[in-house]
């Protein structure tokens, strides 16, 4: 693949991009870096406040301590919903496509507005207060946007966790954020299977005195077992309320929400967004990189329960006056041909999905293709992991049929929004590379010894300076934070990324550094599988590692040493346990790929794992494993390599 091919962006003839020429983009730039007092003040004139800010910004990294529009009041949910009435309260803000094809949903905003204040005055009424949090354990369905914007409407701080989490993992987040209410769903239906969210939540609340009230949204018709007093029916909770309800404003710095991701230590941690600067870079952002324009419907796939689905779902788009579509079902349901399906249906102009599924539609054929148009497409966006060039120009040639922006959009949770990616019609674009910085954002690579490299190089990425979508803490460890992100290059955000910089200043993002991988667009902790599987009476160590996968990017791949005690079963029957253990501990997006049962580690002889070597041996990449001999026990490399000969053929054979 020539990774120096340049794709010129796309002009559509009856529209200018918002930022109109590439010159224009350079200069906007230059003045976000050299006048960010200037810039944001202006971008956050765009939202409504109730109160304006004494001060754009103040930031120290060193201290860790940051903070935007300052003074500020405002509320989100007013600026997502009740200031677009006047213009726009009969447009729809939300279309939701159900699970079933071809059923689709649409909410006006007036309507969005009467949903939201029910449930905002639930909410109330069950004692939720400004600074509470609120466990959201839900499937993709209305009720989801209306609790998000509920909560900010009252000041409580939402938790969304994904629906492939486990009850374990819901009873860490309810536990570590000191949530007093849960909101789930009696069921969710994704491509056609019922999820039983209730029964995960009553196992996660079992003993859980804190946990005083569940809501329970009626997404099927299932009865699950309600506890009197504890659970109650959200539908019939929201009939005895008004429509209306008062707004809380919210100081620019007062959380949002509270979202957990994994790092490469310990239990995920709950990064902690605030009102004033993550809005403004949601919208800003939404409206820029995709060259939003008003009356485009716009379709963003992910999962709310990450944070694409917060600000490229929920808050960027609805901040805009957007239609925004609410998916409920998976890319593959009924078929490969589902999204395009809803393109057509919808007439979507901006598409926004992750690599992952777009490898899984490449797979399944061309032919999905033939039966949608995609005509009105107009921009196509990709995030969460690296696209690797095929991909990308499958998805440019066939999805966007040559005429659309593709726009490879690089950011974390932690960032908010998009930090790095080509704005459509201005920048050109090179497959596999997100391209240039975004306003306010000033990327640099560091050799890992902190020095900072110039022009083309390879490094870790890190970022200077603030950008008001970052994140301010972790919730309840505010050392952790600084330890995690500032504390390895000093003066410095450091994202965890590996990065290439060509000689066009381009960016080229090659994957995690640290020990986090990168599942199918999921980000999960390596540390995190491991303690699930040793927590298990068979194993006494494991060590986890990504290996590549042809549709996940990253597949799991687990090592394990069995305690001597422990009555060896059938291999077969041990793989299925342990996989069990980890979909019971953290949930079925972190079941390992793979299970190989270890004679040992390697390990240097201060006891430190050598997870290149493992990292290797998983990928099928037997030579060049290095000086071994420097291991405490050299021979376990040779021992590790036949194992996992056996267990690849093995897999070809299955
Ligand atoms: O490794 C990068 C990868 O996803 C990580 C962030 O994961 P998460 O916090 O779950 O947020 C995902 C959605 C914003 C990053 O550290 N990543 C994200 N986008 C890209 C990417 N890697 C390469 N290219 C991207 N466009």
């Amino acid at each position: 693949m020539n990774e120096r091919l340049v794709i010129q962006p796309h002009r559509h003839a009856d529209r200018t991009p918002a930022i109109p020429t590439f010159a224009e983009y350079q200069r906007l730039y230059r003045l976000s870096l050299d006048a960010p007092d200037h810039f944001w003040a202006q971008r956050a004139e765009q939202l409504t406040w109730f109160h304006r800010w004494h001060t754009v910004f103040d930031s120290d990294y060193e201290e860790t301590d940051m903070g935007w529009f300052l003074g500020g009041r405002l509320n989100a949910c007013y600026n997502c919903v009740d200031r677009h009435l006047n213009q726009r309260g009969d447009q729809t803000a939300v279309i939701w496509a159900q699970d079933e094809p071809g059923q689709y949903q649409r909410i006006t905003y007036r309507q969005l507005k009467h949903h939201v204040a029910r449930v905002a005055n639930v909410l109330r009424e069950h004692g939720v207060r400004k600074g509470d949090r609120v466990i959201v354990y839900l499937p993709m369905i209305p009720e989801l946007i209306y609790t998000m914007l509920a909560c900010a409407r009252i000041g409580a701080v939402h938790s969304v966790v994904f629906g492939g989490f486990s009850s374990e993992a819901i009873r860490d987040r309810i536990l570590d954020c000191g949530a007093r209410l849960v909101v789930t769903a009696n069921e969710g239906l994704r491509g056609g299977r019922r999820l039983p969210l209730k029964e995960a939540v009553d196992r996660a609340v079992d003993g859980l005195d804190q946990v005083a009230t569940v809501l329970v949204v009626r997404r099927t018709d299932l009865e699950p077992p309600m506890r009197p007093g504890r659970d109650w029916w959200l539908d019939e909770e929201c009939h005895k309320q008004r429509s209306t309800c008062s707004i809380e404003w919210m100081g620019a710095e007062d959380p949002l929400f509270i979202l957990y991701t994994s790092g490469s230590t310990g239990k995920p941690k709950g990064v902690l967004h605030t009102t004033g600067g993550y809005l403004v870079f949601a919208s800003y952002s939404h409206q820029v990189v995709f060259d939003y324009r008003d009356g485009d419907i716009y379709f963003c796939a992910a999962d709310c329960g990450w944070i694409t689905g917060h600000s490229y779902i929920v808050y960027g788009p609805l901040a805009n006056g957007a239609t925004t579509v609410l998916f409920e079902s998976t890319p593959v349901f009924p078929d490969a041909g589902r999204y395009w399906q809803i393109v057509d249906d919808l007439q979507v102009n901006i598409f926004y999905t992750a690599p992952t599924a777009i490898r899984a539609l490449v797979r399944a054929g061309d032919e999905y293709l033939a039966r949608s148009s995609r005509e009105s497409l107009r921009t196509l966006g990709t995030v969460g992991e690296p696209i690797n060039p095929d991909t990308w120009l499958w998805y440019y040639d066939k999805v966007g049929r040559g005429r659309c922006n593709v726009v490879d959009t690089w950011w974390q949770t932690e960032t908010g929004g998009i930090l790095i990616a080509p704005l459509p019609g201005v920048t050109p674009m090179k497959p596999g590379s997100a391209t240039l910085p975004f306003f306010g954002v000033r990327p640099l690579l560091v050799d890992d010894d902190g020095r900072e490299l110039d022009g083309p190089a390879a490094g870790n990425l890190c970022l200077r300076h603030s950008w008001p979508g970052q994140a301010r803490t972790i919730h309840g460890a505010h050392h952790r934070f600084h330890e995690t992100y500032f504390s390895r290059f000093p003066g410095l955000y450091f994202t965890g990324d590996g990065c290439r910089r060509d000689e066009d200043g381009y960016y080229w993002i090659t994957g995690r550094v640290d020990d986090v991988i990168n599942v199918a667009g999921h980000r999960l902790g390596t540390a995190e599988i491991e303690s699930a599987l040793v927590a298990h009476e068979a194993v006494t160590e494991a060590a986890v590692v990504g290996f590549p996968h042809e549709i996940k990017g990253q597949g799991i791949f687990a090592y394990v040493i069995l305690d001597r005690h422990y009555e060896a079963t059938d291999a077969h029957e041990l793989q299925g346990l342990l996989k069990e253990q980890v979909r019971h501990v953290i949930g079925p997006i972190a079941t390992p790929d793979a299970i190989l049962v270890a004679p040992g580690l390697p390990k240097t002889r201060s006891g430190k794992i050598m997870r290149r070597i493992l990292r290797q041996i998983a990928a099928g990449e037997y030579r060049d494993l290095g000086d071994v001999t420097t291991l405490a026990e050299p021979d376990v490399v040779e021992t590790l390599v036949e194992s996992h000969r056996t267990l690849s053929a093995a897999a070809r054979q299955d």
